[in-house]
């Protein structure tokens, strides 16, 4: 599975290549605070060409930017190359293989994915304090992209329910997206 979805994506990245790299995300704009302290850390997970990733680390956050597609990430190191970003870790990897260290990052944002059996190890790798930034399609989508498959759609009001234990900051579906901001508590 893990090699058909690198093929899949490294062949949509592909014929994306010469596209203009795209902005953050304007969630993430709206929604990430500036880091409090020297090692603030932040994850983008599933990042593609890793643009949140990239303004995150311009911020001043240390970001992983975790994608399984090579050519996505090489698009992504070009852009940190020519942007002078030196806090930034690249990482070619498949989500299911994903440990990561409790209480990590300041930051943990997701754009445009969803694996529902990882939001236990998303809201663990959170510092208490810190946020998690998700935005993913609904079921909603498939009115749009009909033979879109439903399992990596959200339902409607979904998001807030993995995060009840949590501060929400703000929760929408707005058309077929679902946005959350929520922080973790300090204890
Ligand atoms: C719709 S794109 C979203 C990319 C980016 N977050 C954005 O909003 O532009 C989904 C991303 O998930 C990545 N992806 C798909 N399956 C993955 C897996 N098993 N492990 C890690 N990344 C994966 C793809 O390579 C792709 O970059």
């Amino acid at each position: 599975m893990a090699a058909e979805d690198r093929i899949r994506w490294d062949g949509i990245f592909r014929q994306r290549v010469s596209q203009p790299y795209p902005p953050a995300d304007p969630l993430l704009l709206q929604y990430a605070p500036p880091p409090g302290d020297d090692d603030a850390r932040a994850l983008d997970l599933a990042a593609g060409v890793g643009q949140n990733g990239l303004w995150l680390a311009q911020e001043g956050y240390t970001v992983d930017i975790i994608d399984i597609s090579r050519i996505a990430l090489r698009r992504a190191l070009s852009e940190q190359t020519m942007r002078n970003l030196r806090n930034v870790n690249l990482l070619q990897m498949d989500v299911d293989d994903l440990r990561l260290d409790a209480k990590r990052y300041d930051v943990v944002c997701v754009f445009r994915y969803l694996k529902r059996h990882l939001f236990p190890l998303l809201k663990r790798s959170v510092k208490p304090g810190g946020r998690i930034i998700y935005s993913t399609f609904n079921v909603d989508y498939l009115d749009v992209v009909p033979q879109f498959n439903k399992k990596f759609l959200l339902d409607l009001g979904e998001l807030e329910g993995y995060f009840s234990d949590w501060q929400l900051v703000y929760s929408e579906d707005v058309g077929h997206v679902s946005h959350l901001v929520a922080i973790k508590p300090e204890i």
